[in-house]
């Protein structure tokens, strides 16, 4: 029997599709997808699902137990947005899963974890530009500071416990397989959906936003990546970066492929988050330790979302 896999989370925007890219490569049966709520239709079609409340440790335990799991990557979260509006709910889920995660792996019930982090652990005090690995950490969110918090405990079950967690800072992830929930990032999902409804957006981050951006098929592979290399000799949770851009950029990038689409501007409290976080990422770190390299640009990100929701819609 293989290594089992397991994704918690799997009906979100990320968890959809890396139980999709984890299926074609280990064998649809050595990865066993769970959430709280029902997936995709092709994450449900495709391979095992099980029901699962994440804030339980010992449901977790049962479907490890059950399928012989070795390897977990945890991929609940409550987002930024959703964070700001109920703090001790984010701050409880957010780490108590985490926690659950780190003991079944500190005990000896699977070998290897990954868990995000996010560009949201950086501040209005650290350097917007080019934003280095290791630097001012500071942040003034909700979910930024659980980001910076299950960083620094993963380093320590690392450390004390020997526990092999690997871990990313993700920029904005752009998709269309599965919605967003709740995050600051997620007017540049949200324009194409709209812009293949309606030919227009209105965005709620201004203009000149540059913000740290990543196509989804990127993300999987940088996670996927990280989980197949070769143990880092300490814990990290990488910087990785891809593209950076502002709303009126992306406007433009669409432009090119619907010369009719119109963006308006409309912006609210997101701007507020959006302005203590980086625009662009040094992923150097990433690059040598482990190989990462991004693929996609800008005008292909574009013309995959526009044919994506097409044809899905
Ligand atoms: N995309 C997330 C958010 O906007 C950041 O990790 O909340």
């Amino acid at each position: 029997m293989g290594a089992k896999t397991l994704i918690l989370g799997s009906s979100g925007q990320i968890g959809t599709e890396l139980v999709l890219r984890l299926r074609e490569i280990r064998g649809s049966e050595n990865v066993i997808a769970s959430d709280i709520r029902k997936g995709s239709y092709e994450v449900m079609e495709s391979g095992p699902f099980e029901f699962l409340d994440v804030t339980h440790k010992d449901e977790i335990l049962e479907v490890i137990q059950k399928y012989e799991v070795k390897e977990v990557y945890l991929m609940v979260a409550i987002l930024s947005v959703i964070a700001e509006k109920n703090p001790k709910k984010a701050w409880e889920l957010n780490m108590n899963t985490l926690f659950n995660v780190l003991e079944l792996a500190r005990d000896g019930h699977i070998e290897r974890v990954f868990w995000p982090s996010s560009i949201a652990v950086f501040g209005p005090d650290t350097p917007r530009v080019n934003t280095p690995q290791d630097t001012i950490i500071k942040p003034t969110t909700v979910y930024g500071i659980s980001k910076q918090a299950g960083e620094n405990w993963c380093s320590y079950y690392e450390r004390k416990y020997g526990v092999d967690v690997r871990s990313l800072r993700y920029p904005g992830l752009i998709s269309y397989k599965a919605t967003p929930g709740g995050g600051t990032t997620d007017y540049a999902v949200e324009i194409f959906h709209e812009a293949v409804k309606r030919g227009s957006y209105v965005s709620f981050l201004k203009a000149g936003t540059k913000l740290p951006m990543m196509y989804m098929d990127d993300a999987i592979r940088a996670t996927v990546e990280l989980m197949e290399a070769e143990r880092p000799a300490t814990f990290h949770s990488y910087n990785v970066g891809a593209l950076s851009f502002s709303p009126e950029e992306l406007a433009g990038a669409i432009k090119k492929q619907m010369p009719d689409f119109k963006i308006a501007y409309n912006p609210d409290s997101r701007q507020e988050i959006a302005d203590t976080w980086p625009e662009s990422i040094d992923d150097s770190r990433a690059r040598k330790d482990w190989g990462w390299e991004p693929r996609v640009d800008l005008d292909t990100l574009v013309r995959s979302m526009l044919l994506g929701l097409h044809f899905s819609s």
